[in-house]
């Protein structure tokens, strides 16, 4: 169903204003990965080096968000382009914020990831790929739930009976399984000065 009769109202205040009051751009930078690959771990650990640097953040995370605004959706492919698109809405409302934004979810398609670039616009969207290998993550294990899927507890678990779709051309790729923390965190800020979107 579509909204009909709605009118786009213009804001005075509008984004570029607000990256000039914060000091910094805001952009959408958009972990994927596998279950257990980092995603969240990095976003939280940058999000406070941000923080820390007074830049104005938000990390936008897949298990957290699925207990909230995306409660009613499943793991299904129809539910996860679902999921990806609300996101990817809530990214764009945030980007116009003045946020630097970090959303966490597995988001195994590349259809849907492209789609979320397209939505919030290339300029402002930045993938970077936790790489690590699924042995890896299962191995981790850390929510145990790799062990469920394993003994079929868990229908349509990514890596496992649902497929992963690596980026072909992610902005940065973090070697979650050879990389400290410390480094990871290092290589996405010396990044974001690179690109000017911080100073
Ligand atoms: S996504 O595929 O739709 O992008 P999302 O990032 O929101 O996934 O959620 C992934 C998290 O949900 C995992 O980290 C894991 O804790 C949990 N989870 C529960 N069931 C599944 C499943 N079948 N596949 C993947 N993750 C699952």
């Amino acid at each position: 169903m579509k909204s009909s009769n709605v009118i786009y109202h213009q804001a005075s205040v509008t984004r570029k204003r607000r990256n000039k009051l914060n000091n910094h751009r805001s952009i959408v930078l958009w972990f994927t990965g596998l279950s257990g690959s980092g995603k969240s771990t990095l976003a939280h650990a940058l999000e406070e080096k941000l923080f820390q640097k007074g830049c104005r953040t938000f990390v936008l995370d897949g298990d957290n968000v699925r207990h909230g605004l995306n409660s009613n959706l499943d793991f299904s492919e129809a539910s996860r382009t679902e999921n990806i698109r609300r996101i990817s809405e809530v990214s764009k409302l945030m980007l116009e914020s003045g946020l630097i934004v970090m959303t966490a979810f597995i988001s195994p398609i590349k259809k849907d990831r492209n789609e979320a670039k397209k939505l919030i616009s290339s300029d402002d969207f930045i993938e970077i790929y936790c790489k690590a290998s699924l042995e890896a993550c299962e191995s981790r294990d850390v929510k145990g739930l790799y062990k469920r899927a394993r003994a079929g507890e868990i229908k349509n678990y990514t890596g496992i009976d649902s497929p992963y779709e690596v980026p072909e051309n992610p902005g940065l790729i973090i070697d979650t399984d050879n990389q400290s923390l410390e480094d990871s965190v290092s290589a996405i800020l010396n990044f974001l000065e690179l690109n000017e979107i911080i100073k």
